[in-house]
C-alpha cells in the first residue's frame, strides 16, 4: 500500500517575554527605525531562565497534538528540528519524547538550522511514506537568545526564541483527498559555511560559541536560492508558482519575502509574514507562521501550501503540501 503524510494538526509556543526594539535600542547602538526598516522585525520573544529548548518544543507538540486529537499512545516518530539543543547530547527530541510520555518508536534531532523544519517535515514524509512509521511530531524549536552575542547589533537585534509543531499521519493514498506533502527540494552548499556560523562547538573550543553572520552576503544568496528550490518542489508536482494559494516562507528577513514574491509572481495577499512578532527564530520559524495563518483563517482546508527556509550551511529548500 502507498502512503502519504497529511498533516493533521500543528501548534505553536512562544516565551512569554516579549523583547521591543525600543528596549534592545537600551542597549546596543540601533533604532526601531533601522530593524524595522530593514528587516520587518518589531520585538522577539526571550525564553525564560531555565526554560529550555525542549520545553517550548513541548509547549508547541502539545497543542499540535491536541489538534490532530491524538496522544502520547498515537506517536511514533518524533523529529526535533534545532540548532539549540538542551545538550550535546541525548538528542533534543529524546527529551521531547519524555516529557509528552511517548514511549515507543524512534526519536532524533535534524540540524539544518534555518532550513531544519523544511528538512525535518521532508524527512519525516518518507519515513511515513514507507509505511514503517504511522504518526509523526516535527518540531522546530529553537533557543538562539543563548547563542547571541548580545554586544553585537549586526545579529543580535534579529533572532528570538520559540516553537511550532505539527503532526502527520500515514494515510493510505486513495483516502487523502489529494492532501499531505506532495514534494519537496532539499539543498547544502557547506563552502559557504563562513557566511553564517557559530564560533564554538565541542569538538573545536568546547564550549557553545556565538552566532557570527555576514548578512548582506547572505541575503544576497537567498532570494535566487530559496526562489530555485520553490521551482523545483512545484516541478516535481507539476504546478506553477501561481497556483500556490498559500505560502509561508522562513521568517528571517521581511525583504527576502518581497524579493521572492516579487521574482515568483506570487500576490501579497497569498503570503504569511509573522516576523514583526517574532524575529528569526530559526527552524521555529514555519511552523510559527503556519500555525498563525490557521488561527485566522488564512490556511483552509485543501490550501495548496508553499514552505521554504533558508539558514546556516548554506543549507535551503522548499516543500508543497496540500493542507
Ligand atoms: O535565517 C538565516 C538566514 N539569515 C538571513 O537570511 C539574514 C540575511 N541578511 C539580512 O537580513 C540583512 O543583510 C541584515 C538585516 C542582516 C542587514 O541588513 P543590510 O541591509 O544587509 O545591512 P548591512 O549589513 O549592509 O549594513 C548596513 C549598515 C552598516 O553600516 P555602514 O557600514 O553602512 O555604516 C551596518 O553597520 O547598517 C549598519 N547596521 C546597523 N545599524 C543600526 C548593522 N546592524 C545595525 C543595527 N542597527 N542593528
Amino acid at each position: 500500500m502507498s502512503f502519504k503524510a497529511v498533516v493533521k494538526g500543528v501548534g505553536s509556543y512562544l516565551p512569554a517575554q516579549v523583547v521591543t526594539n525600543e528596549d534592545l535600542a537600551r542597549r546596543v547602538d540601533t533604532s526601531d527605525e533601522w530593524i524595522t526598516e530593514r528587516t520587518g522585525i518589531r520585538q522577539r520573544c526571550i525564553a525564560a531562565e531555565g526554560e529550555l529548548t525542549s520545553d517550548l518544543a513541548v509547549g508547541a507538540a502539545k497543542r499540535a497534538m491536541d489538534h490532530a486529537k491524538l496522544g502520547p499512545e498515537d506517536i511514533d516518530l518524533v523529529i526535533v528540528a534545532t540548532a539549540t539543543p538542551d545538550m550535546t547530547f541525548p538528542a533534543t527530541a529524546a527529551i521531547v519524547q519524555a516529557k509528552l510520555g511517548i514511549r515507543q518508536g524512534a526519536a532524533f534531532d535534524i540540524h539544518a538550522v534555518c532550513t531544519g523544519f523544511v528538512y525535518a517535515l521532508s524527512t519525516a514524509e518518507k519515513f511515513l511514506a514507507s509505511g514503517q512509521h504511522r504518526q509523526a511530531l516535527v518540531i522546530g524549536a529553537e533557543t538562539f537568545s543563548r547563542i547571541l552575542d548580545w554586544e553585537d547589533r549586526t545579529t543580535c537585534v534579529l533572532f528570538g526564541d520559540g516553537a511550532g509543531a505539527m503532526v502527520l499521519s500515514a494515510v493510505p493514498e486513495e483516502e487523502t483527498d489529494g492532501k499531505g506533502i506532495i514534494s519537496s527540494c532539499l539543498r547544502c552548499d557547506g563552502s559557504m559555511v563562513d557566511l553564517l556560523y557559530v564560533d564554538g562547538g565541542v569538538s573545536s573550543t568546547q564550549t557553545a560559541g556565538h552566532l557570527r553572520m555576514q548578512g548582506n552576503k547572505v541575503f544576497r544568496e537567498a532570494v535566487n536560492r530559496i526562489s530555485s528550490a520553490m521551482m523545483e518542489a512545484a516541478k516535481e508536482a507539476g504546478i506553477e508558482p501561481s497556483e500556490i494559494d498559500i505560502f509561508v516562507p522562513h521568517q528571517a528577513n521581511q525583504r527576502i519575502i518581497d524579493g521572492v514574491v516579487r521574482k515568483l509572481g506570487i500576490g501579497k495577499e497569498r503570503v504569511i509574514s509573522t516576523i514583526a512578532k517574532h524575529g528569526n527564530t530559526s527552524a521555529a520559524s514555519i511552523p510559527l507562521a503556519f500555525d498563525s495563518a490557521l488561527q485566522d483563517g488564512r490556511i483552509k482546508s485543501g490550501d495548496l501550501v508553499m514552505l521554504e527556509g533558508m539558514g546556516g550551511g548554506l543549507t535551503w529548500g522548499a516543500a508543497l503540501l496540500r493542507y
